[in-house]
Order: structure tokens, then C-alpha cells, then sequence
């Protein structure tokens, strides 16, 4: 006999956000009827769900589409139907200019209306053709979406969406909208509902996530130290992490969870962009150097193992090579336990697309090589420190060898340990007996 039953395909490009999103987009499909694939050969819907944050990431989606447009004239020549979804902040972005390269697409759908995937899916078996819809609708769509049933032991949950800073050189406030912050009431009972469903830790997820400002059950405003206070009374919930903080938001109540708080992690992320106050200035990040500093200096104070990690951007249009410098005398005196740093990559739409200095490729390729061959000394500097320590790991997935498992440090190193999938899910104190550059290897102390 043979399974009646339709099947989705979903890849996720760029930020966990994305990731959150179509583990909803999933949720949605399910709801449908649909089955999940993991083979694309075999979907009656494809959905590309899309990242703007870069040129680079957003030529990706093209080159898929390409690769997604065969599977779909194979499956056509066998009778077989199928619909190219794509969603994200591409769609957002780019709207129906996407069909006029990509023709093949059926229905482009942005971050703030894919609850509505049902609808649009029927639109498109009812025949019509090149569905839009990037609308920022009054309507929450986390009120329209179905209750999930992601399996996870670490899960993600976005408390926030949207930013309101304007950063010049970002498309986030375009592609995602301004800022907005779920009520605590809806994210205490999905966070319940993950721990019901297996999850031991949760990532609080949002562009800028310490800006978080929620109405709290008894009508005030609550901001995210006091969130986190709430959800770690949640029995089952054991860790508690949260993602991306902008450096104006840090407040002191934030800064004294780090220490108050046992089940938030020692770890932050925290984007300080580029080391110049000039640049800075020009990039609206709305803090200088010493601001940044003396948040490092402030955390370190109350949590002194935090862990940190941060982004950076060379060759913002500009951009001297004493600027420069002065971004790798922030790296050195901060010391980071990891990092993402990219080339400055002209945004449409942005102002600081519109700047006259843009700075040669050559040259960006250059600093990103100096800046993150530096980055990378303190990363296995950091994870070399723990050598014959011995730290707590959460066990959230299975090794690529058989006979191991990977799971996660307090400090988010990935740590692989020779044992079976029963550990999955717990916390066990694992003795670290190799440092590599991007991971720990240990043994369990049973
Ligand atoms: N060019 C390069 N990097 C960018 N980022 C955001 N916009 C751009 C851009 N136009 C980086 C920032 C941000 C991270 C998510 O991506 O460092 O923190
Ligand atoms: Fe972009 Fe972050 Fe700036 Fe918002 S705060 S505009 S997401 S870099």
C-alpha cells in the first residue's frame, strides 16, 4: 500500500530565528496533514526559508532555487506536482522581484505572515499563480500558529522580533519590522509546553532580545532578567540561555542574573560591530568603545567565567586601517571565547549603502583574514583551558560516529563523549580530555 500522505521539505538559512521559524513552519504543515522529508525528490512543497542579512546569503537562495526548479520539472515529467515556497526575510525583502529570476516559485511568504501557509497553499492548488504576501499584519501571528511538538532537549523559543535601532548598515528593521515583544503569559506556556516535549535547556531568541519589554500577566512591562527569573521557576527547564543582545540594552538587572541566576548560562553574546568610535558613530550603534568595556568589565565583575562572544564587521564604507587596529585592540583586550565576523557587505535599501567610501574587496578580504586569525588564537586559547577539567554537559544529539554523543558546555562548547543515546537529555559532569579549536572530546564520570 502506499503512504497517501503529502510531504514538506524545509531548509533553513541564516539566523536561529530562522530556525524557530520553520520549526513552526513544520508545525504548521503538520497540522495540514503533511508528513516532513528529508529528500527533496520527494515533496509536494518546498519551502526555502531565506536569510537577507549579506549579498552572499541571499545569491544562496538563488543558486537553491535553480537546483529546487529541476527537482520540480523531474517530478512534473512523472506527474508528480510541487510547490516552491520561499519564505524569510528574502521574500520580505525582495517580494515578487523573486519570480522575475525565479519564475518556478509558487507563493513567497515574509517572517510575520507564514501562519497564513495554509491559505496561501490552497490559493495555489485552486491554480493561482506567484502568491505574495509580505504584509505587516496587525494580527500576532504567534496567536494564529498551532501548539507544537518539537523534540528537543535544548529548544528555541523567539520572545522577541524586530528591531528598532537602525543600524546602517542593517536590513533588519525592514526585513523583520520594528520591535515586538510577546506577552510573558504566551511565553511561559510554550516554554512549559517544549519542557512537556523533552527540552532541558532554552534559548531565548530575538534581533534584540535584552530590549525585550513584554506586558506581564498583571499588565506591567517586564524586561527580560525578570522573564528569565519566571521561567526558571518552571520545573524541568534546567538552562537557560539567551540571543542577540545589543550592547544599549545591557541593563543592570540583566548583568546581575549572570549572578544570581543558576540556571542562566555563563555566556553571552554580545555584538560590538567594529573597535572605532568614529565607525561606530557611523554605523548608529548607538554606544562607543569605552560603553562596551565597561559592560565587559561590569559582567565579568559579577560572573568572572563568563564566557563571550560577539560580531564583527570589516571594511564598513570608510573604514581606515587605524579604525582597524583599534577593532583588533578590542579583540585582544576583551578576549572572546568565540566570534562571527564578516566583510561589510552593502545592504539595498540601507544608508549605509548609500556612502561614498566603500572599501575595495581586496582589502576587506585582508582585514577579515588578519581579524580572524586572531579571533581564532583566542578561541582555542579559551577552549584549551579546560583541558582535565571537568565540566556539566547537556546531552542534545547524536555523534556523526556511532558511540557518541555531543552535547553542550555551560560556556556552549560543543563536547563529544563515547557513549550511547540514553544520555540524551540529561546532564552528566564529563572530564574534558581534548581541546580542539571547535570542540571538547571528554568521558563521563560515571
Ligand atoms: N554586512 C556585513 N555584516 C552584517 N551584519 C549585519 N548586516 C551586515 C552587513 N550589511 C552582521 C552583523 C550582525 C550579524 C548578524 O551580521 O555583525 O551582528
Ligand atoms: Fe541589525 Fe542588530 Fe543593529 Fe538591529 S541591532 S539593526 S539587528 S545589527
Amino acid at each position: 500500500m502506499t503512504d497517501q500522505k503529502k510531504r514538506f521539505y524545509i531548509k533553513s538559512f541564516g539566523c536561529q530565528m530562522n530556525v524557530y521559524d520553520s520549526g513552526r513552519m513544520a508545525d504548521i504543515m503538520e497540522t495540514e496533514g503533511y508528513v516532513a522529508t528529508s529528500d527533496m525528490e520527494d515533496a509536494d512543497i518546498v519551502i526555502l526559508n531565506t536569510c537577507h542579512i549579506r549579498e552572499k546569503a541571499a545569491e544562496k537562495v538563488y543558486s537553491e532555487l535553480g537546483r529546487v526548479r529541476q527537482i520540480k520539472d523531474a517530478r512534473r515529467e512523472a506527474g508528480k506536482d510541487m510547490l516552491i515556497t520561499v519564505a524569510g526575510c528574502v521574500a520580505q525583502a525582495e517580494g515578487e522581484e523573486i519570480v522575475k529570476r525565479a519564475p518556478a516559485v509558487d507563493i513567497i511568504v515574509g517572517p510575520q505572515t507564514y501562519h497564513r501557509l495554509p491559505e496561501l497553499v490552497a490559493r495555489a492548488h485552486g491554480g493561482q499563480r506567484h502568491i505574495v504576501d509580505t504584509d505587516f499584519p496587525e494580527e500576532d501571528k504567534f496567536k494564529h500558529l498551532p501548539l507544537g511538538s518539537r523534540r528537543s532537549p535544548s529548544a528555541f523559543l523567539t520572545v522577541q522580533e524586530g528591531c528598532d535601532k537602525f543600524c546602517t548598515f542593517c536590513v533588519v528593521p525592514y526585513t523583520r519590522g520594528v520591535e515586538f515583544s510577546r506577552p510573558v503569559a504566551e511565553i511561559v506556556d510554550e516554554a512549559e509546553r517544549l519542557v512537556a516535549s523533552g527540552a532541558r535547556e532554552i534559548t531565548l531568541l530575538g534581533q534584540n532580545v535584552n530590549a525585550y519589554h513584554g506586558a506581564a500577566p498583571d499588565g506591567a512591562t517586564c524586561r527580560l532578567a525578570a522573564l528569565l527569573e519566571r521561567l526558571g521557576q518552571i520545573e524541568g527547564i534546567e538552562r537557560l540561555r539567551y540571543t542577540t543582545s545589543h550592547p544599549a540594552d545591557m541593563d543592570e538587572d540583566l548583568i546581575v542574573a549572570h549572578r544570581d541566576h543558576p540556571k542562566l548560562m555563563p555566556y553571552l553574546h554580545l555584538p560590538f560591530q567594529a573597535g572605532s568610535d568614529r565607525i561606530l558613530a557611523a554605523m548608529n550603534r548607538k554606544h562607543r568603545v569605552a560603553d562596551y568595556l565597561a559592560i565587559i568589565e561590569r559582567l565579568r565583575a559579577v560572573r568572572p567565567d563568563i564566557a563571550l562572544s560577539t560580531d564583527i564587521i570589516v571594511g564598513f564604507p570608510g573604514e581606515t586601517d587605524k579604525d582597524f587596529e583599534a577593532t583588533l585592540k578590542l579583540v585582544d583586550t576583551v578576549k572572546f571565547a568565540q566570534a562571527y565576523s564578516f566583510k561589510y557587505s552593502s545592504r539595498p535599501g540601507t544608508p549605509a549603502a548609500r556612502l561614498e567610501a566603500q572599501i575595495p574587496d581586496a582589502v576587506k578580504s585582508e582585514r577579515l583574514q588578519v581579524l580572524q586569525a586572531q579571533l581564532k588564537r583566542q578561541q582555542i586559547a579559551f577552549n584549551q583551558s579546560f583541558a582535565g577539567r571537568t565540566l556539566p554537559v547537556l546531552f542534545d544529539r547524536l555523534g556523526r560516529n556511532a558511540g557518541q554523543i555531543v552535547g553542550r558546555s555551560p560556556y556552549l562548547q560543543a563536547v563529544h563523549v563515547p557513549e550511547g543515546p540514553e544520555l540524551l537529555g540529561t546532564i552528566a559532569e564529563v572530564e574534558i580530555v581534548t581541546a580542539g579549536p571547535n570542540s571538547l572530546e571528554g568521558v563521563v564520570n560515571h
